[in-house]
């Protein structure tokens, strides 16, 4: 029997009838959420740049769940190309219901080897694709005067900030900033908005470039999450698929950690010392009890 980490959570047809759209959906993360989505019932549209990678992951897809598949080229930073992916997705569907902003771009650089272009690159995918998404869907959802559900995809350092990362630090704080913002303004129209903060989860496309050659072994994430572990897949999809149906309904405008506590043990000042060991901590007990007689 899988275990609960390997084994989807929400009962069956839990996304009946509901037209997804998922960003960056042909790889990592994307693809294991609208795999999910799918065998729970959903239409799928998957986006990014590179269409001959959606197509191969779409028939896969549509093997696995039985379920239906659009795949549709769309750069994220393209206003222009956003809303033809809208409009397919439309004519195709007959209606879309929910936007997953997964996509995104990184890589590790200490920030003043940056060209100015590199830094605008990252925003421009991450903040500027999830901008253009939302406005594009937000703008048919209220015109048509359906309800709408918007969730992105951000990081642990959208609230830490983190080095070596800036641009993509910078563009998910302004993914959260929109989360918040736009759950406030769009509630009254039934559009709800919410986020996801992924601690590690291996992924090709982040390992090549967050932690390229032996840097993932030298620079294990594991050992940084109090759990011990890095994240499946499907525990991933499995709060994603909360968040994206009607069971999450009166969730709006918040942001749900999945990092087995990754960020907390950083930020902790005694968090460091799991390396005390049980001596340690006799000798240690016997001196700050001796400092009180
Ligand atoms: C410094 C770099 C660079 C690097 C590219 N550039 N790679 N600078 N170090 N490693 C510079 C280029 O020289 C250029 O600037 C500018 O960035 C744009 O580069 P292009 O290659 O033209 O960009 P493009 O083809 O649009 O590709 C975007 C990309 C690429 C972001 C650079 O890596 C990509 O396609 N990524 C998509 C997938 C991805 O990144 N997935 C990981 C998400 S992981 P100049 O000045 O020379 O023109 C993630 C997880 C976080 O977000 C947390 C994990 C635990
Ligand atoms: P990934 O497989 O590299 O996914 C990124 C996707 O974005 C790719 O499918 C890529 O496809 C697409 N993309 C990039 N630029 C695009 C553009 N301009 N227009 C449209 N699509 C574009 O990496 P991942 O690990 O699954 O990451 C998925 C999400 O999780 C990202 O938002 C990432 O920041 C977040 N995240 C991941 C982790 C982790 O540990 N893996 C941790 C925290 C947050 P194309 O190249 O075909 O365009």
């Amino acid at each position: 029997m899988p275990s609960p980490e390997e084994s989807g959570m929400l009962k069956e047809n839990a996304l009946k009838g509901k037209t997804i759209i998922v960003t960056g959906g042909g790889t990592g993360l994307g693809k294991a959420m609208g795999t999910y989505f799918l065998k729970l019932g959903a239409n799928l549209v998957i986006t990014s740049r590179k269409l001959d990678v959606l197509q191969k992951t779409a028939t896969e897809m549509e093997a696995e769940s039985g379920g239906k598949v659009l795949a549709l080229a769309c750069d994220v930073r393209n206003y222009s190309e956003v809303e033809n992916m809208r409009q397919k997705a439309i004519e195709r569907f007959g209606s879309v219901n929910a936007l997953l902003n997964n996509a995104a771009g990184n890589f590790i650089s200490p920030t003043e080897r940056l060209s100015a272009n590199a830094f605008s690159t990252i925003i421009d995918i991450v903040l500027k694709g999830s901008v253009n998404c939302s406005l594009a869907l937000g703008k048919y959802w209220i015109k048509e005067s359906m309800p709408g559900n918007i969730l992105n995809i951000v990081t642990t350092y959208a609230f830490t900030g983190s080095a070596y990362v800036v641009p993509s630090a910078c563009a998910k704080g302004g993914v959260l900033a929109m989360t918040r913002s736009l759950a406030a303004e769009w509630g009254r129209h039934k559009i709800r908005t919410n986020a996801i903060a992924p601690g590690p989860f291996p992924t090709k496309g982040a390992w090549e470039r967050l932690l390229p050659g032996d840097m993932a072994e030298k620079f294990d994430f594991k050992n940084r999450v109090p759990l011990k572990r890095v994240g499946e897949h499907q525990e991933i999809a499995n709060l994603a698929a909360y968040l994206i149906s009607d069971f999450s309904g009166y969730i709006n405008g918040d942001v749900i950690t999945i990092d087995g506590g990754e960020w907390l043990q950083g930020a902790g000042q005694f968090n460091g010392l799991e390396m005390v060991t049980s001596d340690m901590w006799d000798n240690i007990e016997q001196l700050t009890r001796s400092t009180k007689r």
